[in-house]
């Protein structure tokens, strides 16, 4: 029997929903099988876009307490309608899931509602959300179903009192203390949206710095500015219990090298210690589909599994977990299945904490290329020295460009800054065409905009800055 379709994605997040709107363009015949009762993944129904619409919500709040007068504009007394920023995120996600649907629809597309097994090569079950089941069968499957939050041993998530990202874009009151278990992209970023509604927010990281694999100097200067902003950091530390009552949660907490523990009171706690990939229930070892020492699905250049005909893509695979990342991957993916030729560079994918301010780097940070022994150069530029970020009062943070020290070629560019994460794309073009720092001093950039500080720490790395 001819296989019903070309192409059956299992999960529909920006890995999964690209891929499958990349293969109906390129004539494939697709279905979807997603068992949340939207599309869009994590990533827009209880990840990116939520967290985004709270942190820009919780912004304009924190600038019209303390940054508005600044302009000499004088507000009255500003006031925090919780209940309307909640409802202005779900409008926000509720657009884009079906934002997405149409999409589907304008590229016939089938979604299938319900939790998908494979079965074997070319064969899925579906139990579908409305009760009944039904096998699919396609060319080709490919597995984009995600990750899910990784749990702490002795810290029990109920969502109300001790949360995962998902039950932090839900809280329906401010909590007075919150503490965040885990210095990363969702700790930084969650814990700066309850701090700016009032929150006292202490983030508890096992590691001596935040957000590891970022530029270390970065990194420094990043954990100077949230100080600011009031947020409190115990580093080297790790919870190891959690207890929660009515009027709270006590937590135990001790040195991560070992050492006398202590009890830590406060309201709420989020735990984020980082994402796992969500392979369970899928039938993987039934059907052979070999899995890496971390449980992520193993997959070679085509993003094929050990099983011919099944492939995997996004959080569920190698590589960090952003969005941007799995939707490349199944683009990539399905353009190779229509026999194009395809192309990611990992190395080159850029990664964006939305703080304030925002920290953005792609390529390789200088703690890296002082391990690997590169002789390299690095040209920096603060946002002090640019008069747009002057103009707007947001001069925090700086460029950096770090550049091969024979060939000039950018091998990595790290902004913290209001704007990094709109900036980071300019460096992101640049080295995908493998850019020197010349050429992105050469270029032209419009005046007065804050790229121009880019432009700034790549003639910084190549000769000579004008304004420095
Ligand atoms: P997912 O988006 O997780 O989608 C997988 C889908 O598969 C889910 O909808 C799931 O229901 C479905 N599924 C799973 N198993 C089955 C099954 N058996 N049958 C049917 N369906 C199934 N990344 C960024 O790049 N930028 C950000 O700003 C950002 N912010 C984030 C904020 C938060 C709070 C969180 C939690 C994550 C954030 N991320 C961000 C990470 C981003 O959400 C993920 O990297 C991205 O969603 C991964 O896409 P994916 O398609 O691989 O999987
Ligand atoms: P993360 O990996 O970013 O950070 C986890 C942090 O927890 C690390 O600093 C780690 O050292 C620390 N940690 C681990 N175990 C610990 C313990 N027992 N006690 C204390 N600290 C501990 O993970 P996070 O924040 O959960 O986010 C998951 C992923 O989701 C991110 O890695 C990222 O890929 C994605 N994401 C991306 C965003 C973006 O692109 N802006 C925003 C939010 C999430």
């Amino acid at each position: 029997m001819a296989a019903a379709h070309d192409l059956v994605v299992i999960g529909a997040g920006p890995g999964g929903y690209v891929a499958a709107i990349r293969a109906a363009q390129l004539g494939m015949s697709v279905a979807v099988v997603e068992k949340r009762a939207a599309l869009g993944g994590t990533c827009l129904n209880v990840g990116c876009i939520p967290s985004k619409a709270l942190l820009q919500s919780s912004h304009v709040y924190d600038d019209a307490r303390r940054h508005m007068a600044a302009h000499g504009v004088k507000v009255g007394k500003v006031e925090l309608d919780l209940a309307a920023m909640l409802k202005r995120k779900d409008e926000v996600v509720g657009a884009t899931t079906k934002g997405i649907e149409f999409l589907f629809k304008k590229n016939k597309i089938a979604w299938i509602a319900g939790t998908a097994t494979i079965e074997g090569p070319g064969r899925v079950a579906v139990a579908r959300n409305d009760g009944g089941s039904e096998t699919i069968e396609a060319k080709s499957i490919l597995i984009a179903t995600g990750s899910e939050s990784m749990p702490l041993p002795g810290v029990e998530v109920d969502e109300k009192r001790i949360v995962t990202s998902t039950g932090a874009l839900t809280l329906d009151a401010v909590p007075a203390r919150m503490v965040v278990i885990g210095g990363g992209y969702i700790g930084l970023e969650m814990g700066s949206v309850w701090r700016r509604l009032g929150s006292e927010v202490t983030v508890v990281e096992f590691l001596d710095r935040i957000v590891p694999g970022m530029d270390s100097e970065v990194g420094k200067q990043f954990q100077r500015e949230l100080g600011k902003q009031g947020i409190k950091f115990r580093l080297g530390t790790r919870v190891t219990g959690a207890s929660a009552a009515k009027s709270g949660v006590t937590l135990t907490l001790e040195p991560a090298g070992g050492g006398e523990a202590e009890k830590l009171e406060t309201d709420v706690v989020l735990v984020c210690i980082g994402r796992r990939p969500l392979t369970q229930g899928l039938g993987l070892e039934k059907a052979g589909v070999r899995l890496d020492e971390r449980g992520r699905i193993e997959v070679d250049g085509r993003f094929q599994t050990s099983v011919p005909g099944i492939y995997a893509i996004g959080d569920v695979v190698a590589g960090p977990m952003l969005a941007h990342k799995a939707s490349e991957e199944g683009v990539v993916c399905v353009e190779m299945l229509a026999g194009q030729a395809g192309h990611i560079d990992h190395n080159l994918i850029p990664a964006v904490v939305y703080t304030y301010p925002e920290v953005a780097s792609v390529g390789r940070t200088e703690d890296q290329l002082k391990q690997d022994g590169v002789a390299y150069k690095s040209g920096k530029s603060p946002f002090t020295a640019d008069p747009r970020s002057r103009a707007n009062a947001r001069t925090e943070g700086f460029v950096k460009v770090l550049t091969d020290a024979a060939s000039d070629e950018v091998l990595g560019v790290h902004i913290i800054g209001a704007e990094a994460g709109t900036m980071i794309a300019e460096a992101a073009l640049a080295m995908e065409y493998r850019a020197s720092a010349e050429d992105i001093a050469r270029t032209c950039h419009a005046h007065p905009t804050v790229s121009e500080a880019l432009k700034e720490a790549a003639l910084a790395a190549w000769d000579k800055p004008i304004h420095l």
